[in-house]
């Protein structure tokens, strides 16, 4: 599951990156991975331990006083209601729990980029509230999660007193010859010794696949990603090795709209710059000049026209062949501190 969800998120398009906060996915990739790792096996095979051993026990009270039966129905009607309750309950906790984790691992990596920024503008005393709410938000859906567990236990301690009461009246009845007399004492034995490890093996049942199930949606959330939409095919056939030789481009009433945006950003442009030529773009900020890059490196795919470069389609030539063969310096400025001697800069 870990793989196919990497293969998928680096296979994802770029808008997904721009849309999905850093903490979002690395929460995915952290707790969720590590509750199907070890939480959900765990309390599988606790919860088939538990359900086994309920379901001989309950066999062995029901073989040795068959009119526990009758009691018995009923009241596995009632564990059921409450699990019910509680399971849809904790999976919705566990859900908001799981999500509510993000914002604190988004907080920190975004802290950590900006912390100059945030000592420049002495903004560490207003950090530090913003994380401590985050933090405040996560820990409340955690006592949520304790209180849903204390109010199934309540019930379910309810549950199994009043079952062995049951199993120890009809002990008692029988024993004076007023209920079950034919059943000998000592099935009878069998039964209220069985029913009182009965009602506590139930109510370790039940808290035990309440919580795998609660569980479960950090599956769910592993699947959401393993199927996400991905880029086109990284490389195509009948590309010449050489592509592109002279290094002429044109855009051919090239329109680009980002994901979520109302306007166009490109819209019906059309140039040709031919090999070898050096040519500055000039324009406003916002005017468009970066995401001509974007559109070339297809980084974002345009959304009409096309673009040629050596007079071959770029929709025709596979991801990894467009971006290694054609080269970029991004815009961004990357400041390193230190000798340019030692980062062998110029080697
Ligand atoms: N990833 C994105 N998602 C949505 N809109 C975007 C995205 N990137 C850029 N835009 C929008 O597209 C428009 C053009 O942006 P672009 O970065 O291409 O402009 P630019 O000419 O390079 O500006 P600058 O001179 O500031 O670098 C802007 O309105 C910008 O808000
Ligand atoms: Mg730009």
């Amino acid at each position: 599951m870990h793989d196919e969800m990497l293969w998928s998120v680096l296979r994802a398009p770029m808008e997904f990156h721009h849309k999905s906060p850093q903490g979002r996915i690395l929460n995915r990739f952290g707790k969720d991975i590590d509750a199907v790792d070890t939480e959900i096996p765990d309390r599988l095979s606790d919860c088939i331990a538990c359900g086994v051993w309920a379901f001989i026990a309950v066999s062995l009270c029901c073989v040795s006083a068959p009119p526990f039966i009758v009691f018995m129905i009923p009241m596995a009607l009632i564990f059921l209601y409450v699990l019910r309750i509680y399971v849809g309950t904790a999976r919705a906790l566990v859900r908001f729990s799981t999500v509510s984790t993000s914002p604190i691992f988004e907080h920190y990596s975004e802290l950590i980029d900006g912390l100059t920024s945030v000592r420049a503008y002495s903004l560490e005393q207003a950090e530090t509230m913003e994380h401590y709410m985050r933090v405040d938000v996560n820990s409340g859906v955690f006592v949520s999660m304790m209180d849903c567990e204390r109010w199934s236990c309540v019930r379910q301690v309810t549950l199994c007193a009043i079952i062995t009461l049951v199993a120890c009246t009809l002990a008692n009845l029988s024993a004076f010859n007023i209920f079950m007399g034919s059943i000998p004492v000592a099935l009878l034995a069998v039964c209220v010794n069985y029913a009182m490890s009965t009602a506590e093996t139930f109510k370790w049942f039940v808290m035990t696949a309440a919580r795998t199930e609660a569980h479960m949606s950090q599956a769910e959330r592993i699947f959401e990603y393993c199927d996400l939409k991905e880029e086109d095919e990284l490389h195509k056939e009948g590309v010449d090795t050489e592509w592109p030789t002279r290094g002429e481009v044109e855009f051919d009433h090239v329109c680009l709209r980002y994901a979520g945006s109302a306007q166009e950003t490109l819209s019906d442009i059309c140039f040709k710059i031919g090999g070898g030529m050096k040519v500055g773009i000039v324009g406003r900020t916002g005017a468009g000049k970066s995401s001509l890059l974007v559109a070339l490196m297809r980084i974002f795919e345009i959304t009409g026209g096309c673009i040629r470069v050596d007079n071959v389609k770029l929709s025709d030539v596979g991801l990894h062949d467009v971006r290694k063969r054609i080269s970029i310096i991004p815009q961004d400025p990357v400041l390193i501190s230190g000798e340019r001697r030692e980062y062998r800069l110029n080697s």
